[in-house]
C-alpha cells in the first residue's frame, strides 16, 4: 500500500511538472513597446536586405502583445504602422497557418523551453529557404528578443507598456 502511494505520488509530481514546463509564465503577459536594438542593421543585412528598406525597417514602431486567450491556448499580436500580425488562439508546440508580415501564409509555431518562448516561421511558397526563429525571455521586466542569421546575433528590447 505504501508502495502504491510512493509511486502515486511521484507520478503526480512529473506530471505536474511536465505540465508546468509548457505552460508560458505570467511574467510574458502584456504590451511591449519597441525601445532599442543590438545587431539589427547587420542582422537585415546578411538577410540581402537592401540600405534604403533597412532604414525603413529600423525606424518602424513595433509593439508586441501576449496574452492568454480566455477560451483556450494564447495570443501573439505584432502592431506595426506597416502591417499588423495578430495570431489568436494557438497551443505550445501545436503548428498553425497564417499570414506573415509578407502577407504570404506561414506555417507557425510557438514553443516555451527552459525560459524562452520561441517563435517559428516557415513559409508555404519557400519552405526551403524561408525558416525564421524568433526568441523571447523576460529580462528586468522587459521582452527580449533574439534573432540569429548567418551567425549574426541580433537583440531587440521591448518596454512594458503602461497603458
Ligand atoms: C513584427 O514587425 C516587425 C516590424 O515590421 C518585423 O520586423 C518583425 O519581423 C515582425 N515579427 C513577426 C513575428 O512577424
Amino acid at each position: 500500500m505504501k508502495l502504491y502511494l510512493a509511486l502515486f505520488c511521484v507520478s503526480f509530481l512529473a506530471a505536474t511538472m511536465v505540465e508546468g514546463a509548457s505552460e508560458i509564465p505570467e511574467k510574458f503577459f502584456g504590451k511591449f513597446e519597441l525601445d532599442k536594438s543590438e545587431n539589427f542593421d547587420e542582422f537585415l543585412a546578411a538577410k540581402g536586405v537592401g540600405w534604403i528598406l533597412r532604414q525603413v525597417i529600423k525606424l518602424a514602431k513595433v509593439t508586441k502583445v501576449l496574452a492568454k486567450n480566455p477560451q483556450s491556448g494564447y495570443n501573439m499580436e505584432n502592431l506595426t504602422s506597416k502591417k499588423n500580425t495578430i495570431y489568436h488562439g494557438w497551443q505550445l508546440g501545436k503548428t498553425f497557418e497564417d499570414e506573415g508580415l509578407d502577407g504570404e501564409k506561414h506555417k507557425i509555431t510557438f514553443d516555451f523551453k527552459d525560459g524562452v518562448l520561441s517563435e517559428h516561421h516557415i513559409r508555404l511558397n519557400d519552405p526551403d529557404n524561408s525558416a525564421e526563429t524568433y526568441y523571447y525571455t523576460i529580462e528586468n521586466d522587459q521582452l527580449v528578443l533574439k534573432m540569429v542569421n548567418n551567425g549574426i546575433t541580433c537583440r531587440r528590447w521591448f518596454k512594458r507598456s503602461k497603458k
